[in-house]
Formats: C-alpha cells, structure tokens, sequence
C-alpha cells in the first residue's frame, strides 16, 4: 500500500518540507520551492542472499566500453566516448545549440540511436536534419514525453544510445505533478538510469538552463547521472564551448571548442589561431597569454583599458577571468609597481569569450593593464606566462613545454615565464626563452 502526501521541494537545491517557505534554509533562494504530490511507501525489509556481494578483483580484467560520437571535441570531454550504461547529462541555454549537437553525434555514431524529442515535432527534426545534411538510417526519432512509453520503445527497438530532448518534457503518469517539477525530473531521470544499467544502453540527456545558470530542476538531478557537460557561448560570438562539470569517467578540465555555421556546428581543433585571429599591431593593452585548457594548450589575446575615473568609486569590469583575481592583481600592480590605479577604471577582457581560471595568466592580465596605463605597447610575438603572487613574485607554473611548444609553432619569438619554470625546460631551442622571477622584471622587460 502506499499513499500520497504533499511537500514542498526547492527547485534549486532539492531541499524537502512539509511547509511552503518563502526562502530556502539550504540554498537561500527565495521563492523556490514547489508543491508536488510524493507517493509514500511502507517499508520493507529486504531479503538479502549470500552471494549478494563479491571481491573488488573479480573486476580486473574488466574494461569499460565506450562509443565515440567521432567528433573529437566531444569524445574529448566525455573522457573518449559515451561509457556503456552512463547517463550524461548536456545543460545550456535556450538556441544555443543542444539539439544540434546531440543530432550531429547521432549522426556519427556508429551505433543505433533513438532520439527522443518531446519539445519538438518529427516535421521540425526533419527540417533539422536537412539543415545539417543528417542522413543515417541507424537514427530513429519518436516524439514522445511519456517515461512509460519511452522504457517500452527502448525496450522493444534496443538502441545502444538514447537521446532525450528534454528532461524537462518527460514525466512519469503515477505522479500527479507536471513535467518539468522536482519529482518528475528526478523519478524519470532514476528510472532511465537504472534501465541503462541494465540493459547497457547510453543516455544523453539534454536539460534546460535556469536564468541563474543551473540546470533546471533541482542540483540533485547532478548528483544522479554520471557525466554533467555545460554548452556554453556568448551570444556575439559564434564559438561554443562545451565544459565538463562532473565526470565520472574522465577529466573534468577539458573543454570543446566549436563554431555555428549556417550548416551547424564545427570543430575547432586550433582554438588559439581564432582567438588571435583579429590582433593589431602596436595596441596598448594587448598582451598574449599562453594557457592550458585540459590536455591542450590554448593561446589567447587578454585586453585591458585603463581610463581615468571621473565619478567616486572607479569601476572594475571583466570578463572570462575572475573578478577577485583582478582586484588582488591591481592590488599588487598599485603596491609593488607603483601604478596608481584607485583613481582609474580598469576594464579586462579575454578574446573569444573564452573563461580562464588557471593563474598562469596572471602575468598577462598585470603586462596588459601596465600596458594600457603606459601608454606603451607589447611587441606583437611576445608571450607570457605566470603567476603573480601578492608580493610581486612570479610563481612557477604547470605545463611549460606545451605552451612554449604551442607559441614557437605559431610563430612567437620570445616567452617570458617564471624562473622556476627554466630548469630542465625543453624547448629552450624552439623559442627566445626570458626567465623571470618577479613582476617588475617582466614589466622591464617588456616595456623598455
Ligand atoms: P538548437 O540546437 O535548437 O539549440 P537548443 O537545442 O540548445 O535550444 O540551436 C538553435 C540555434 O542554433 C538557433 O538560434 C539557430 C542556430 N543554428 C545555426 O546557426 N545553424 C544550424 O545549422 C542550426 C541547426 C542551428
Ligand atoms: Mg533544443
């Protein structure tokens, strides 16, 4: 026997009450939480047999099994392919480019494929596929939100991917609650788990952002499926980027590059000629940086513009690095370099909307604001790398030679790291090496 009861869940977080609340205890969201219909059930106690649990070696030789999608950037960040029986789960804004890159891997997969697609008609995936010049006869599409009726054709046409467009449209009928509500998203998405692991099919699973940048629905939702990757790009740009949260089965650093044409989506498989690709000569606040974004490194042109502030407070203003890592390296520029930056906005910003978190580039954020504040410019082949500490030292960083390797192969002349770095380098041959062991060293440098 079981019964029904009403709670109140937070969208956000997946906190449970037995009251509405205005704000959640957990999360802090306001007006988060919903209504929804939970079934409860008597408890009972299982019966458990001898043989219920086995020794870890009798694992061994066990290799896990992968289907590539074959387009690189995507394998890439899914650690090499599509793990049998995983669930991964692609989030991202609305027109960004889910369908899209979930139809252009069905495509090349070399396996069957059943796309469930309950936001959109058969005519309009049609219309899709023609536009991307998709023709497989291993893709089957049912336009369908019903769970019961999704695990009854999975189980009669036994595909070896399924594609479902989107979470938010499937529910399950034995709860009263909509589509799109905590409960469902979360029954739907542990049913089709548990039917992967069985049955050893993958699950792509495509989820709605919210305003907020999570993926609808409640963060639990994460914590189910194995893989969770981010589509992201800005919307002046036609880059994508499609970033590993939570891997099971890989790296979480790797990113994907892509380009939206008319005809879909491209791999870029060298992003740093792009985000070079539009440089000046002689620009002050321009200085190139050279990162390492997962396995691959990544060169990229990082702008600053340093203004006189007219009114009070001077603005900070950046974007694709973090903003307390500005203040702290404005802090250190102002301190140790003596720039007087507190009467001065200072705008920073990273070409091709591209998000670095790792503090090699520090270096590149000081050179491009001193630049800027200077009046003076970088010459247009030099690289720099490092992190600056709070007392103006640089701090060895990882990585070294594939970004020295990266730089000499797109043709600059001199790289400017730590000092740390130098010992047993390789590649002192491919390039102009400078070793540098504090920020006013690279500034003279670079600017005498
Ligand atoms: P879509 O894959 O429908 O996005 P999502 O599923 O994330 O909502 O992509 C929609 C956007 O992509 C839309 O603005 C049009 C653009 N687009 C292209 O530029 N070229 C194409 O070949 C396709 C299919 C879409
Ligand atoms: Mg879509």
């Amino acid at each position: 026997m079981s019964k029904s009861r009403i709670k109140y869940i937070c969208t956000n977080c997946g906190h449970e009450s037995l009251k509405w609340l205005g704000k959640c205890p957990v999360c802090d969201e306001w007006n988060s939480f919903s209504e929804e219909v939970v079934e409860m059930k008597k408890s009972s106690r299982s019966v458990i047999k001898d043989s219920y649990s086995v020794q870890l070696k009798d694992f061994e030789n066990y290799e896990e099994v992968r289907i590539k999608t074959n387009i690189n950037e995507f394998d890439r960040v899914l650690g090499g392919g599509l793990v049998k029986g995983s669930i991964v789960l692609i989030g991202g804004d609305p027109g960004i480019g889910k369908s899209t890159l979930v139809l252009q891997a069905a495509s090349s997969i070399n396996a069957k494929v059943l796309y469930i697609t309950g936001e959109e008609s058969l005519q309009q995936i049609n219309l899709r596929a023609k536009r991307l010049n998709v023709s497989s006869d291993k893709i089957f599409v049912i336009a369908e939100t019903d769970l019961d009726t999704i695990l009854s054709v999975i189980e009669k046409s036994t595909p070896e991917v399924v594609i479902i467009d989107s979470v938010q449209t499937v529910s399950k009928s034995v709860f009263d609650n909509a589509p799109g509500t905590v409960t469902q998203i979360r029954e739907c998405t542990i049913a089709l788990m548990q039917t992967a692991k069985l049955k050893g099919f993958s699950v792509m699973l495509i989820g709605h952002v919210t305003k907020e940048g999570y993926i609808a629905g409640p963060k639990v939702l994460e914590h189910i499926v194995d893989t969770v990757l981010q589509f992201e790009g800005e919307k002046n740009y036609s880059y994508r980027i499609l970033r590993s949260q939570k891997n099971r089965f890989g790296s979480t650093n790797e990113i994907g590059i892509f380009e939206m044409h008319d005809s879909g989506l491209s791999e870029v498989n060298n992003p740093s000629e792009i985000f070079l690709h539009d440089r000046g000569e002689n620009i002050t606040g321009s200085v190139v940086a050279a990162t390492v974004e997962g396995t691959r490194p990544v060169l990229l042109e990082v702008q600053a513009l340093v203004t006189p502030s007219n009114y009070g407070n001077p603005q900070r203003v950046v974007t694709g690095f973090d903003y307390r890592r500005l203040s702290i390296l404005l802090a250190v520029l102002e301190k140790r370099m003596k720039l007087r930056l507190s009467a001065q906005n200072v705008f920073v910003n990273l070409s091709g909307g591209l998000k670095v978190d790792e503090p090699a580039i520090d270096l590149a954020v000081c050179s491009a604001v001193a630049s800027s504040f200077w009046e003076k410019s970088v010459r247009k082949d030099v690289v720099v790398v490092g992190e600056v500490g709070l007392s103006g030292e640089l701090r060895t960083v990882a990585n070294t030679e594939k970004r020295i390797k990266e730089s000499a192969k797109l043709g600059f002349r001199k790289i400017l790291m730590p000092k740390g770095n130098y010992k047993n380098i390789i590649g002192k041959d491919l390039i102009e090496l400078h070793p540098v062991d504090t920020l006013g060293a690279a500034l003279k440098i670079l600017f005498e």
